[in-house]
């Protein structure tokens, strides 16, 4: 399975994207760190513990990151979508029990870092020893190809991923990042802004401009993931368990938030389509494009600008998706749910 670091902000998206990345028997969750975003650091650390426990994984390790963006005195917070608690249910407050422990002590970008480079290792590792059975005898190394990188899924704030890379520059060849985050057109919250992005765009533009391979899921493709009447009927089954019904309550809520702020009949399910995409890349339609991120107008900071003609000179630095696989993306995201109420 491909080790995977997922960095985000639960969030309802972001609940579903952690059992996503938990429970397809095509990923390894290495560990979680959060950041300021949906809610404070603290409620979303704590939402994050909460899911991987009631998802039957309260061993993954969780790390706290940024309280607040890297220049921005604040993070936006986004109650009016997920809740006091960042993490509501339908009668207000936390459907989820309390997790049983608490987060780890570390500074997020250390952990982040130590865990990656040691599973980078093991991934260089096991290409080697490949390369060396399949090229008569040689070392397995030298041989000119792309050594596997490791998946560091974003699906948040920047924050964190910018410090990990401002602290750690070497991680620059261990990993592959993919975001939810950015939009070619019209935004959420701001005019042409998505709402990751916009959090913390001095960050997120450190990230675009850092050269590592970079894969944005915007808006215009979550916006197809609509969390709808049957796809909630697929999740409860007929007979539904206690968890079960926990999460037809996130999906519920969220609906409802999504319903009165931005009149949309069925909530899209944005951060497990960046998972998505890392397990299956192929249900993805997808660019390379020069992509930059506004970060000085007082009209659009933290706008993605999105480079759909070719006209930039600059170079390419960002796989955008364009559309995805829908009916398998739900397929993948309904499997891992109920694979999560199996443990
Ligand atoms: C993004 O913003 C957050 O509220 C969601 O969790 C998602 O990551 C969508 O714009
Ligand atoms: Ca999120």
């Amino acid at each position: 399975a491909r080790p995977v670091w997922l960095d985000c902000d639960p969030g309802h998206d972001d609940a579903l994207a952690l059992i996503l990345a938990g429970h397809s028997p095509a990923l390894d969750l290495l560990g979680v760190s959060t950041v300021a975003g949906n809610e404070t650091v603290e409620k979303v650390t704590d939402n994050a513990l909460r899911v991987l426990a009631a998802a039957g994984q309260p061993h993954i390790e969780v790390v706290a990151g940024a309280a607040k963006p890297l220049l921005r005195a604040a993070p936006l917070l986004c109650a009016e979508i997920h809740g006091e608690t960042g993490l509501d249910g339908p009668l207000g407050g936390p459907v989820l029990p309390p997790a049983p422990h608490g987060p780890l002590t570390g500074k997020a970008p250390m952990v982040m870092f130590e865990r990656i480079a040691a599973a980078h290792q093991r991934l260089k590792a096991a290409a080697g020893a490949g390369g060396a059975n399949s090229s008569s005898g040689g070392d397995g190394s030298g041989s000119g190809k792309e050594q596997p990188r490791v998946a560091l899924i974003a699906t948040a704030a920047l924050t964190n991923v910018a410090l990990l890379l401002a602290l750690y520059p070497e991680v620059a060849d261990m990993v592959e990042i993919v975001i939810m985050g950015g939009c070619l057109g019209v935004g959420n919250t701001g005019a042409v802004m998505e709402f990751n992005i916009q959090t913390d765009p001095e960050a997120a533009r450190m990230v675009f401009e850092s050269g590592i391979p970079l894969t944005m899921v915007p808006l215009e493709v979550t916006h197809t993931a609509l969390a709808t009447t049957s796809v909630l009927q697929r999740v409860r089954t007929h007979s539904p368990t206690p968890f079960l019904r926990l999460m037809v309550d996130l999906l519920m809520f969220f609906a409802d938030t999504y319903r009165t702020v931005f009149k949309f009949e069925d909530p899209p399910l944005h951060d497990p389509c960046a998972v998505a995409y890392v397990i299956a890349p192929h249900l993805f339609k997808t660019e390379l494009l020069r992509v930059d991120v506004e970060t000085a107008s007082s009209l659009s900071a933290g706008q993605t600008v999105v480079d759909i003609w070719h006209q930039s000179t600059q170079p390419k630095n960002c796989t955008v998706c364009m559309e995805m696989d829908v009916a398998r993306f739900w397929d993948l995201q309904i499997e891992a749910i109920h694979a999560a109420d199996r443990r």
